[in-house]
């Protein structure tokens, strides 16, 4: 298999790449629409669309983490200084650990609250028994990660895009981007 720090991202890299962000989007407006959720709340269509798109998350982040391990690192371009590399390292690791916890720990919550995780007809098993002692805290902190965590780093992480592409234009953001829009 060709390896991808000697072609730059492949096409499944930025499929999946693009597949999360277009995901996420819908999944936030989901979670900041949909009803809050206390102990005498029924699952209705927002909060249970939310768990779908949400285990399609966990799903496609799962098979990025498969195909980022087997196809190694996009290194950074020749010139870049080793500590925007390092911080470039560390930001898309937490991201790629945020897509999969962050749902996970949905998954565990909705599992508390007896709710049946449902992904477009398939039910998936519940990961603990309901209201199971010392789980609780799962639904604050996957709200914590999200709404904090998640979006102060693609905040990051988009304005350093952007500042590649308008002050360094380097090529950095191209490097994501559709072969047929960049050449
Ligand atoms: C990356 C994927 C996900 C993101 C970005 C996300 C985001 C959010 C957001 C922003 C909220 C509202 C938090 C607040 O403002 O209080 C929320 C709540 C919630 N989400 Fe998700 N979610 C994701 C995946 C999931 C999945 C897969 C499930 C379940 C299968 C799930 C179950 C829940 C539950 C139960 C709550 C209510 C938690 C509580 O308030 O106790 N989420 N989510
Ligand atoms: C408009 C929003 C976004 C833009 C413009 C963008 C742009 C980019 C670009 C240009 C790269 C390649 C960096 C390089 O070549 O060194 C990249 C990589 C990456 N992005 Fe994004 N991104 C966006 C949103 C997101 C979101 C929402 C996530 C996940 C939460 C994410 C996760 C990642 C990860 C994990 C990598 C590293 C891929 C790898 O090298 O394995 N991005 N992004």
């Amino acid at each position: 298999m060709t390896s991808q720090s000697a072609q730059g991202y492949t096409p499944t890299a930025k499929i999946l790449h693009w597949t999360v962000v277009a995901l996420l989007i819908v999944q936030f407006i989901l979670g900041w629409t949909m009803p809050h959720i206390g102990r005498n709340t029924q699952p209705e269509i927002l909060i249970n669309t939310h768990f779908s798109i949400g285990m399609v998350i966990l799903l496609v982040a799962a098979v990025r983490w498969i195909w980022r391990l087997r196809q190694g690192e996009v290194e950074a371009p020749k010139d870049t200084p080793v500590w925007q590399a390092t911080i470039a390292r560390v930001v898309h690791w937490l991201l790629y650990l945020l897509i999969l916890v962050v749902p996970l720990l949905g998954w565990i919550n909705a599992s508390w609250r007896g709710f049946p995780v449902i992904m477009f007809g398939i039910e998936f098993p519940k990961l603990i028994g309901t209201r199971a002692p010392g789980w609780g805290w799962t639904g604050d902190v996957h709200g914590l990660l999200a709404n904090y965590a998640m979006l102060i780093l693609v905040g990051l992480h988009v304005a350093a895009g952007l500042w590649h592409f308008v002050v360094q234009k380097d090529g950095v953001l191209q490097r994501m981007l559709p072969d047929r829009w960049v050449r």
